[in-house]
């Protein structure tokens, strides 16, 4: 990735936290941290203990298996209970655990003790259906207290969950749904963006006409639009009806701390989707305490993590962290500009939003309107910033500070993955800042940038970024893809753990992430795989072949370019090129952003017919080709 890069090698700047901030902290010497989580097993036993576990483990980590490690060997645990049921004994019973908003202005709050009968009258439906220990279920739903009450049912009776981004349509949902061989649907009518309805119901049709091994949807109506009950198909029921008469109480299932939670899809550099399979105990303790001491989560917080319940940082940082740490968690359905640009600024003044956290993507977005609209809201509750999903460029780092931050509020910038399940690099409030680097490994955390052999780069050069030591929120397979797993991730170099971004370490030893090393596209902080795209492209009747690489863009990051070989007879034309933006979006979903097609009439292609993505690249951004050697001719 080209962009700002030379920016970020020469930002100086560093930014201090002021007392208050640090007098507050959990973590008051980050620093000090870092060599406490040297002792790294003892480290993690220590934070696991801040879990309720139905009984210990006898063994923090395993390595017999490498690079299938085990966490908390033969400890048990249930999520559900920790995030949820827990807190109903404590003065945190009629606390608000979420507060919903959307874009039209509608709120709803659920307490701790509401949220534990809704999940677990869910938990008893499932059940009801037959849904055991180990079973999947997937969703296909909007942001709203349903989907998390879905997913909490599920981790409390043992159901392994397969959330799919309601941003991406029929074919990327099909790929998904039929790879987790889900047997329940949980869906909605739509869900609201920038003033109009998404209709997810009717994507999920088109999407399940090819999907023979769902047996029972359940339907929430969200946005009220006319469903009926003789719409709904034998198999189709509607949430409402589904809960009815079922009890608000429900035992928590003992899962061993090694039993599977969530499959997470995400796009790779080749072929179909990833299905990340991750673990319960381990991604508990490394998702609650990154939470807790990065953001520095307190009793009296409101915490707003913008990202979509779809992808990994809603997992995590929307619904687990949070209630595993019995704070109140903002799940927010629209945009970032809808009504106006000031629609989020707006809701952290109404409701004294302590902690922030989006994209740098949006930042950039926002930014385009100027300082007005921060600047029209008291922003003073604010005490953290937060970024994920891309590098943050220092300009659009500094608007953040600034103008919605005021210069008060550290920004952690957090770098991490869907396969890592919790940050892995990042600041914390006690640490100096550079804008544009995500600073250093969470403790207790090694993390490297190497060469293709393994071994350290000099500082201030690139290579592979690579993380030394298992953390307990790894990761444990792909889903029904042992090869995959150990050939993507961890065969690469030598005992390591490969991220598939590129990054410089600098003198004082902070990480400056530089984007993806592999065919990976983020696009908006959306992770989307050229492989996804160019399938996308060439099941249109006019493509031949397709190649895809990432164009810069000031806002979103990255967009499509796209070369396309055609079909006899075919001209690139404005009509043509609008069917084609149609068609990947139906798809894909309105992740894919095309910003340029290209016809041609050749690709670039190995002589084992690998086309060539780096010198498609290279050309593009006018850069050098490099070795073509391989080159087919
Ligand atoms: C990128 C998102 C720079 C990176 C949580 C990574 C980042 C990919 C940062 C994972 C950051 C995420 N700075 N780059 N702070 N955070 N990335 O799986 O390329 O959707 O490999 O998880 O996002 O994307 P994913």
């Amino acid at each position: 990735m080209k962009r700002d890069t030379t920016v970020l090698l020469d930002e100086k700047r560093i930014f201090k936290p002021d007392v208050e901030t640090v007098e507050r902290a959990h973590v008051k010497n980050w620093e000090n941290e870092i060599e406490k989580g040297k002792n790294f097993e003892a480290y993690w036993e220590e934070k696991a203990e801040e879990l309720e576990w139905f009984e210990k483990w006898d063994k923090v980590l395993d390595e017999t298996n490498k690079p299938f490690y085990q966490w908390y060997v033969n400890g048990k645990i249930n999520l559900t209970y920790n995030a949820v049921d827990r807190w109903i004994y404590t003065e945190k019973r009629n606390q608000v655990a979420i507060l919903y908003i959307n874009e039209r202005g509608d709120e709803e709050k659920l307490t701790y003790y509401e949220l534990y009968r809704q999940v677990n009258k869910m938990a008893n439906g499932l059940k009801n259906l037959g849904v055991n220990k180990g079973d999947t279920v997937s969703m296909y739903l909007p942001m709203c207290p349903e989907l998390l009450i879905s997913m909490l049912a599920c981790a409390k009776i043992g159901a392994v969950h397969s959330v799919v981004y309601s941003g991406l349509s029929v074919g990327a949902f099909v790929e998904r749904m039929n790879d987790a061989n889900a047997k329940i649907l949980i869906t909605a009518d739509g869900t609201y963006r920038r003033g109009k309805i998404i209709n997810l119901k009717k994507i999920s049709d088109e999407a399940l006409l090819q999907c023979p091994t769902i047996e029972t949807v359940i339907v929430l109506k969200h946005t009220g639009s006319e469903i009926n009950v003789s719409d709904l198909s034998g198999r189709e029921i509607f949430y409402d009806r589904f809960l009815e008469g079922e009890p608000a109480e429900c035992e928590p299932e003992w899962m061993d701390a090694e039993d599977p939670l969530f499959i997470l899809y995400t796009s790779g550099s080749t072929g179909k989707p990833k299905g990340v399979l991750h673990t319960t105990g381990g991604y508990m303790v490394g998702v609650a305490t990154t939470l807790k001491n990065i953001f520095d989560i307190q009793k009296d917080d409101l915490w707003w993590c913008t990202g979509d319940i779809g992808w990994i940082t809603g997992h995590s940082y929307v619904i687990y962290g949070p209630l595993l740490l019995g704070t109140t968690t903002i799940v927010y359905e629209g945009a970032p500009d809808y009504p106006d640009p000031g629609a989020w600024w707006k809701i952290i003044e109404k409701h004294g939003v302590t902690k922030f956290y989006t994209a740098p993507t949006a930042i950039r977005h926002l930014m385009r309107f100027g300082n007005k609209y921060p600047n029209i809201y008291n922003l003073s509750s604010l005490r953290i910033l937060g970024t994920v999903g891309e590098p943050i460029n220092p300009e659009a780092w500094m608007w953040f500070y600034k103008n919605v931050g005021k210069e008060k509020t550290p920004i952690m910038d957090t770098w991490w993955q869907t396969e890592t399940g919790m940050h892995l690099i990042s600041p914390l409030p006690s640490a100096h800042l550079k804008p544009g680097s995500a600073t250093k490994p969470f403790p207790g955390v090694d993390a490297d940038v190497v060469d293709e052999d393994g071994n350290p780069v000099p500082l201030g050069k690139g290579g592979y970024l690579v993380i030394k030591k298992p953390w307990p929120a790894m990761f444990r397979t792909l889903y029904e893809d042992e090869e995959r797993f150990q050939q993507v991730y961890w065969n690469q170099i030598p005992g390591v753990y490969k991220a598939g971004d590129m990054a410089r370490k600098d003198e004082d030893g902070y990480f400056w992430i530089q984007g993806r090393s592999d065919d990976v596209l983020k696009i908006a902080g959306h992770r989307v795989g050229t492989a996804e795209v160019e399938s996308a492209f060439v099941s249109h009747p006019a493509v031949a072949e397709a190649a895809v690489i990432g164009k810069s863009d000031p806002i979103k990051g990255q967009v499509i370019k796209a070369f396309l070989i055609l079909k006899e007879g075919y001209q690139l034309k404005t009509k043509l090129i609008e069917e084609l933006n149609k068609h990947v979006r139906y798809e894909l979903g309105p992740v894919a952003v095309i910003g340029e097609m290209e016809q041609v009439e050749k690709l670039p292609k190995t002589r084992s017919g690998k086309i060539m993505r780096r010198l498609l690249r290279a050309k593009e951004s006018g850069e050098d080709l490099g070795d073509t050697s391989t080159l087919e001719e």
